[in-house]
């Protein structure tokens, strides 16, 4: 590579092939200066659905479009140069069959040049994870609590509690596996389940509140920060606290902006030389005599 080359994205495949070794280190991004600022420090970026709840105070990620998610993806991509970029698939955009799973996603894929797709659901998506994967395209997997299917599960609860409840995920990450997924999420299962699960697979796994023995982690960005307004689940970790850094520096500008002291002189642009002033006549009386 020469020098001034575009550095080349980790790709699904580089994602994959760190099964097992060093964790996998993952946020979500919907926004450039977010991924500018994620970009070195991660190996890859959702651009997820939780961002109809975290930027637009949506109660649940249903009301998430293609549209929505393209938009953010495309900032995203204009925002990052190493990370591999993966779009979730908002809710409807998928589920009817195969065929329309992959006309959203070709979509999806020729308007943002990301680097792949993650889907939720378990055995009953494997054929269309399948049918994606058998055309070229790179599927993360999403089981254990799937937020989109919240209305059917009455919430957000713990999953895998009870031995079927945990069979039935097993069973899910399995088909997905099977059916070529380069990675898989779990959310927020009891611990051994996602342990049993990462042990069971051949491909990454990555946790939400799921097992310090997964393969690697994801969380939203705007969750470890202090950004997302809300309370965040038990599993979410807060490395910085930006709400109230945020909301002070907000209250000295709207201050400063009321007993004008900003903008001041270092903050004007281009102060105007005499002969300008004489030019233009701008000079009002008040200066004139002041001057
Ligand atoms: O939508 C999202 O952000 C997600 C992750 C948290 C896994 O699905």
């Amino acid at each position: 590579m020469t020098e001034n080359a575009k550095p080349r994205r980790i790709t699904p495949r580089q994602i994959t092939a760190l099964k097992g070794g060093t964790p996998i280190v993952c946020l979500t991004a919907y926004s450039a200066p977010m991924a500018r600022a994620l970009d070195r420090h991660v190996d890859l970026l959702l651009v997820g659905d939780s961002l109809g709840m975290v930027l637009y105070g949506m109660e649940t990620t249903l009301g998430v479009s293609l549209d929505m998610m393209i938009n953010h993806t495309q900032a995203v991509m204009r925002g990052s140069k190493r990370a591999c970029v993966i779009v979730d698939l908002p809710f409807g955009s998928f589920q009817e069959s195969p065929e329309v799973a992959f006309r959203n996603v070709a979509r999806v894929m020729a308007e943002t040049g990301c680097s792949g797709v993650k889907i939720e659901g378990g055995v009953e998506m494997a054929p269309t994870v399948a049918f994606l994967v058998e055309r070229g395209v790179p599927v993360q997997g999403h089981v254990g609590l799937k937020p989109q299917s919240v209305k059917a599960m009455g919430g957000f609860p713990v999953q895998g509690k009870e031995a079927d409840a945990a069979k039935a995920i097993i069973a899910d990450a399995e088909a997905i596996a099977a059916a070529g997924a380069f990675t898989l999420v779990i959310e927020n299962t009891v611990e051994p389940l996602a342990r049993a699960i990462t042990a069971r697979l051949a491909i990454p796994t990555i946790g939400i509140g799921a097992s310090p023995a997964c393969d690697g982690q994801i969380l939203v960005t705007e969750d470890i920060l202090g950004l997302s307004g809300s309370t965040p689940p038990r599993f979410v970790k807060r490395y910085a606290e930006l709400g109230p850094i945020l909301e002070a520096a907000v209250r000295a500008y709207a201050d400063e902006v009321k007993t004008r002291r900003f903008p001041d002189r270092e903050h004007c642009v281009g102060a105007p030389d005499a002969e300008w002033l004489r030019r233009t006549n701008l000079v009002s009386p008040r200066d004139r005599s002041a001057g």
